[in-house]
């Protein structure tokens, strides 16, 4: 399979951990990226270029609201299987897999093999025996395939759930419609009654200073790539509906949070639960 249009996104990964461990209480990150050997412990200087850059904007608040947001969604399937895309480095499967039928890690072929490594060393071998990593790229359909046999042969007795976070807006328009397509295809073949989870379809595109820019366009340039934000819920509601999904846009968790930066900026991070008609 060749996944190497995609695999400079993997670099992006990596980036996520180290925030995630500097700036959240997200389970695991620190060990994780201690095994890693991330260096994520930050200095006076560091935390001064950071606020010059980017200000009022809290890369680690963002990523705790979407991962909360994701976990919360997730709640309303108890004990189902889910299948994990462009895992990349989250924790979440440490936390799922002990009360879930399966967890199932999945991202491109060279960064999830590294990652279940990896965790197979942070635990010190003890890894659920419902915690699994297998290698796929969303866009391709015989790699959804091969992901779908080997849960088919789990013979789970519940729906599955099937969530990513920080995966759309690397990938191009018609990327992404290969992708909803191969997940239409997945749900309608292993899992009719399941259900696609997402914070993708909320994250917008945000109103950069110019250092923000330049910032963005160094990612953009170590990934090749261009970002693709929806613009608003009506062209998230077309992209979704060409496809023949039902969706719903779950509540803002925060909508009560003291904190009107907070309630503000999870707005950008509601999930989407998506089902088949
Ligand atoms: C921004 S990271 C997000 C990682 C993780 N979801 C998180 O929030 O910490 C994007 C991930 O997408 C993966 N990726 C890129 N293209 C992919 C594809 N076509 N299929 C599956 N995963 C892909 C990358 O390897 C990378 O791990």
């Amino acid at each position: 399979m060749d996944n190497s249009i995609y695999e400079p996104i993997s670099y992006t990964a990596g980036k996520i951990l180290q925030k995630k461990a500097r700036d959240t209480s997200i389970p695991y990150v620190q060990e994780l990226a201690d095994t890693l050997k991330i260096n994520w412990k930050s200095t006076k200087i560091r935390d001064w270029l950071r606020k010059l850059i980017w200000g009022k904007v809290r890369p680690g608040l963002y990523l705790e609201l979407r991962y909360n947001a994701i976990s919360q969604a997730l709640q309303l399937y108890p004990e189902s299987a889910v299948l994990e895309i462009a895992a990349g480095y989250s924790t979440r499967g440490l936390v799922e897999c002990l009360h879930r039928e399966a967890y199932i890690e999945t991202d491109l072929d060279k960064l999830i093999f590294h990652k279940e490594k990896i965790i197979d060393l942070m635990q010190e071998g003890k890894r659920s025996s419902c915690h699994y990593f297998k290698p796929l790229n969303i866009c391709n359909p015989q790699s959804v395939e091969r992901v779908g046999n080997f849960i088919q042969s789990l013979g789970l007795t519940k729906p599955i759930v099937v969530i990513h976070e920080g995966l759309f807006m690397y990938l191009n328009p018609a990327e992404q419609e290969l992708a909803r397509d191969n997940l239409k295809i997945f749900l309608a073949k292993y899992s009719p009654d399941g259900a696609w989870i997402t914070t993708d379809f909320s994250e917008r595109d945000l109103n950069l200073t110019i250092l923000q820019q330049f910032m963005m366009k160094k990612l953009s340039k170590e990934v090749e790539r261009k970002l693709y934000y929806f613009p608003n819920d009506d062209a998230v509601t077309k992209f979704l509906k060409a496809a023949n999904f039902n969706f719903t846009k779950l509540p803002n968790l925060e909508a009560k949070n003291d904190k009107s930066e907070v309630r503000s900026v999870a707005e950008e991070f509601r999930a989407y639960q998506i089902t088949l008609s």
